[in-house]
């Protein structure tokens, strides 16, 4: 089960990054295309929304069954820094990720928004969700 989860939190968590980057980058073409909020780019941000809730569910029933996680908390613990990433920085991180794709999503529905506006409000909130995720993930476990 542990095995498992971690295996598919990993590869979801791929996918999320990939998603991001092609929101960001439809959003951002449409955009200096000067085209109406055009359905691609609601489309592959709707799709980063989704794996990305999807990945905080998997990492939260994760960081209680993983070693590193929960049950891995103690004040020496938080003076390591890999457990530290793990145990506090990761989790917050990415949660605070999911909520700026959610307000970068909810743009794309306001009607009280321009098309222009809808790109510039995506654009802002998935490029720092991106960054965050990117900067967060640990990618030592690949080394
Ligand atoms: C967009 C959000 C997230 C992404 C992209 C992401 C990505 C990843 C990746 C790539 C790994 C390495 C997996 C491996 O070692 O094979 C990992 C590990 C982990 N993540 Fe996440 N994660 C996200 C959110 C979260 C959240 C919200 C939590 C907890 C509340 C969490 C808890 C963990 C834990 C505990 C591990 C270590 C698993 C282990 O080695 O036992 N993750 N994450």
């Amino acid at each position: 089960m542990y095995a498992l989860l971690k295996q598919i939190h990993n590869i979801n968590g791929m996918l999320v990054l990939t998603v991001l980057l092609v929101a960001v980058i439809l959003n951002l073409v449409f955009f200096l295309m000067k085209k109406p909020y055009h359905k691609l780019a609601k489309i592959s941000a709707l799709v980063g929304l989704i794996l990305t809730h999807l990945q905080i569910v998997l990492g939260l029933v994760l960081y209680f069954i993983s070693p590193v996680g929960f049950s891995n908390f103690s004040g020496e613990a938080m003076k390591e820094t890999t457990s530290r990433l793990y145990l506090v920085e990761h989790p917050i991180g990415m949660i605070v990720a999911a909520v700026l794709i959610t307000i970068g999503y909810k743009a794309t529905k306001n009607v009280n928004l321009n098309d222009n506006q809808k790109y510039i409000k995506v654009l802002i909130n998935y490029l720092l969700a991106l960054a965050i995720v990117s900067y967060l993930i640990p990618w030592f476990v690949w080394k």
